[in-house]
């Protein structure tokens, strides 16, 4: 099977990459290149893992973590699907069928609104790129821009965020440290309780409950 090692070392992934995270940086959005793509891969690789589920699932979903947003530099409002549909013409010829059509699918239903989930890759690639809220997102530089802009301000504000598998208590918990001196806690909600949404059907998904805890407070 081709590896997540291959995947990241693929030449055209990497530029796909690359220009995706140039068309972020024009459009004023937050990190959606390397570094979002790195993150997103390993936290997807870990929960698999903490689940208990395969390897051949945990790197499934590095993979599809890996490229999931390479389809930005084409189109934001359709990344999604053309994120799955290059991934496919690089390649078709290098996994067996199932394998092929499992990633496609997780990178193409990860930002939809008819999102469903029919596998855990699919399901914990949504965890794992939701749930990456963090300071080092943010590519503005300058402070007063941050401030004025709602996604700069709630990424700017959070000094942490990790995602914890309980296996016992049958619990997906996603753990925030926002500075609220500088963002206050409603403000997430405001923007990303779609995203909450989201994490909330893919832990149903794989049995899980979805915990919310931001500055040790338990919101869900
Ligand atoms: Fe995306
Ligand atoms: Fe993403």
């Amino acid at each position: 099977m081709t590896t997540y090692s291959d995947v990241k070392n693929n030449p055209q992934v990497l530029n796909f990459i690359k220009q995706t995270e140039g068309a972020m940086t024009a459009l004023e959005y937050t990190n959606h290149g390397l570094r979002h793509a790195e993150l997103v891969a390993n936290r997807a690789k870990k929960v698999i893992k903490d689940l208990g589920l395969s390897k051949e699932e945990e790197e499934l979903a590095a993979i599809a973590g890996f490229c999931h947003d390479m389809g930005n530099f084409m189109t934001r409002t359709y990344h999604h699907y053309y994120g799955a549909l290059i991934f496919h013409q690089i390649f078709q010829d290098k996994f067996k069928p199932e394998e092929v059509s499992t990633i496609m699918q997780a990178i193409a239903n990860h930002d939809k609104d008819e999102m469903n989930f029919t596998n855990a890759v699919s399901a914990v690639l949504v965890l794992a790129d939701k749930s990456d809220v963090d300071r080092s997102r943010v590519t503005e530089t300058d402070l007063e821009k941050v401030k004025k802009d709602i996604h700069d301000r709630i990424n700017y504000a959070t000094r942490e965020s990790k995602i914890k598998v309980d296996k016992q208590k049958k619990r997906i918990t996603l753990t925030l440290k926002i500075d609220t001196n500088f963002c206050p806690i409603i403000e997430y909600f405001e923007v990303f309780i779609e995203r909450m949404t989201f994490c909330r059907k893919a832990a149903q998904f794989l049995g899980y409950d979805f915990g919310l805890v931001i500055n040790k407070f338990r919101l869900l």
